[in-house]
């Protein structure tokens, strides 16, 4: 594996890349979510490029940004035994200049759910993606299906602007108990991993409701907040795929978001139905 600092570095080791390429960006501290990527896009492609990047425009002011968690040896490692290809650890220096061109996802999806509560972190996520798509030149990109705002909005920007790759949506990996993996997951305290466990309840309650014939969304919705009631719920959503309100469940094209904030960390789950 070839670990690039720089990116006249990456554009070298990517001329010498033969064949179908897959990129799994991530911003590091890397976990069994990241893996089940590359190692779907190690599977599906000749070669794969991971890049490390903690990247500061998606970040507002008071968040994580400067604390976000770091595992530079531990990433290495993950990434050198999963057989990727070429490692990207660019600095915020290299990634960005003073003066440039930005891009703005689109306001009506992309200010509404997480572009709620961190109005402009989709736009730095669309710019850095963007970036990094330019840099490593991908067949296909691999995204999980955690993040389905973020995922929604790349698809749009790739279509949208003509981007000539294939995204693959990746499905959420859980612990054995239900929650989904995050690294910000390492932020809870033993309570607080426990109370997380609510989220993934409240979709199961969902699931269970839907199993036994309910299509209403108000409905559902209610029973879902029961179950969370003990977290400071940020939003409990049930929208089609292409993140538009619906009034009753379209099985095959609804996706069902949770976001409750358990202490002081914020945590993210779905279902898509
Ligand atoms: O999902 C993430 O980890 C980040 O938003 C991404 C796609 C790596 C962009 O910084």
């Amino acid at each position: 594996m070839k670990i690039v600092k720089t990116i006249e570095e990456l554009s070298q080791a990517r001329r010498e890349l033969n064949g179908s390429v897959g990129f799994v960006p991530t911003m590091g501290a890397l976990h069994n979510g990241h893996l089940s990527l590359m190692q779907k896009s190690i599977a599906e492609n000749d070669h794969t490029i991971v890049s490390v990047f903690v990247n500061p425009t998606q970040f507002l002011e008071g968040e994580d940004f400067h604390t976000y968690p770091q595992r530079t040896q531990a990433d290495i490692k993950i990434c050198e035994l999963a057989g990727v290809s070429i490692l990207f650890m660019p600095t915020v220096e290299m990634m960005y200049s003073k003066m440039e061109p930005t891009i703005l996802a689109p306001s009506s999806k992309a200010y509404v759910l997480e572009g709620l509560a961190r109005p402009g972190h989709f736009d730095g996520v669309l710019r850095v993606v963007l970036k990094l798509f330019n840099l490593t030149k991908p067949t296909r990109a691999y995204f999980g299906k955690k993040d389905a705002q973020q995922l929604y909005l790349l698809q749009n920007m790739v279509a949208s602007l003509f981007v000539d790759l294939e995204i693959v949506p990746c499905e959420i990996v859980r612990e054995d108990d239900g929650l989904a993996l995050s690294s910000r997951n390492v932020y809870l305290s033993p309570q607080e991993r426990k109370d997380a466990l609510l989220l993934c309840e409240s979709l199961k309650v969902a699931t269970h409701a839907i199993i036994a014939g309910e299509r209403d969304i108000a409905k559902i919705k209610t029973e879902m907040l029961q179950t969370l009631k003990p977290l400071h719920v940020e939003y409990v959503e049930i929208l089609n795929r292409d993140f538009d309100t619906i009034s009753t469940i379209e099985i095959g094209n609804s996706i069902i978001l949770v976001c409750a904030k358990v202490g002081t960390t914020r945590l993210i789950d779905n279902l898509w139905i």
